[in-house]
């Protein structure tokens, strides 16, 4: 194990900005119950758990009281030598939100983390894996798993009145090669700062379709590394999701049954 002192400074940012629509609790996802307590608290407590940060920095929607309340009350709670949090507005997309939490990182931060608090149950050990992979020299990380379906891609016939179907199928990937990608991802510092300057000046085309972090690293030619996610990282975006999420905490075993 490596000595305290000598761990590199690492900060996790956590994106707590969306609004949730897709869930339809009207009002923002972090904020809705999962298992009696708040998305966000959730996510908060892995971050916590996993023991990787010196700062953690929290992305919250513009004008929000209640979740910087919880996080205030979760401040009081973290023992002496804990993590800092820091609280900034997030911004209209979740790029926007990423790059508020660079602005707002301590002098001296070497890596960071950045976690979507809708992966609200992501365990330790994925953090763990990312830092320590970054740790070994990596500049870029994310945490990936298998994909079980088989992925095609498609493209409108523009004649969906037919009859037929309004889609016609482009292509099949090789499953084989395919991953799905979660969060926490992890970045030498410097790296993304670079990325994100870079996708500041995109237009709105553009910058929606950015989806996650490695994606603008891998736009700088920058290699990214990908090790083992886990089952359990689930975003939780539909009521489904939120189903399978109260399941998992609710489980006979509780969520540590869970492979990866
Ligand atoms: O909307 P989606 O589920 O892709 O959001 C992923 C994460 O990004 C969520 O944790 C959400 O709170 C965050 N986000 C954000 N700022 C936005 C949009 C999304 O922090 N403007």
């Amino acid at each position: 194990m490596t000595h305290p002192s000598k761990r590199p400074v690492t900060a996790v940012i956590v994106v707590a900005a969306g609004s949730g629509e897709r869930l339809g609790y009207g009002m923002p996802k972090a904020l809705v119950p999962l298992g009696g307590e708040a998305i966000l608290m959730h996510a908060l407590r892995g971050v916590v758990a996993a023991d990787v940060a010196r700062q953690i920095c929290i992305a919250v929607p513009k004008g929000d009281t209640e979740l910087r309340e919880l996080i205030a009350e979760f401040t009081v709670e973290l023992v002496d030598g804990g993590p800092e949090l820091t609280v900034v507005d997030g911004g209209s997309t979740r790029a926007d939100s990423v790059r508020a939490g660079l602005a707002a990182l301590e002098d001296g931060t070497e890596f960071v983390l950045v976690h979507d608090a809708a992966r609200a149950l992501a365990p330790e050990r994925v953090f763990q894996r990312v830092a320590d992979a970054l740790a070994s020299g990596a500049k870029a990380v994310i945490p990936a798993m298998p994909v079980v379906d088989t992925i095609k891609t498609v493209a409108a016939t523009g004649d969906a009145d037919s009859g037929i179907a309004p889609e016609i199928v482009t292509g099949t990937a090789t499953r084989e090669e395919l991953r799905a990608v979660q969060t926490p991802q992890g970045f030498d510092v410097a790296t993304l700062r670079r990325a994100h300057d870079a996708a500041a000046l995109f237009d709105d085309r553009q910058s929606a379709a950015v989806t996650d972090d490695a994606m603008l690293v891998e736009l700088q030619g920058v290699p990214v590394h990908a090790v083992r996610g886990a089952s359990q990282s689930l975003k939780i975006t539909t009521p489904l999701d939120l189903i399978i999420a109260e399941g998992l905490l609710e489980g006979p075993l509780g969520i540590r049954w869970v492979e990866g």
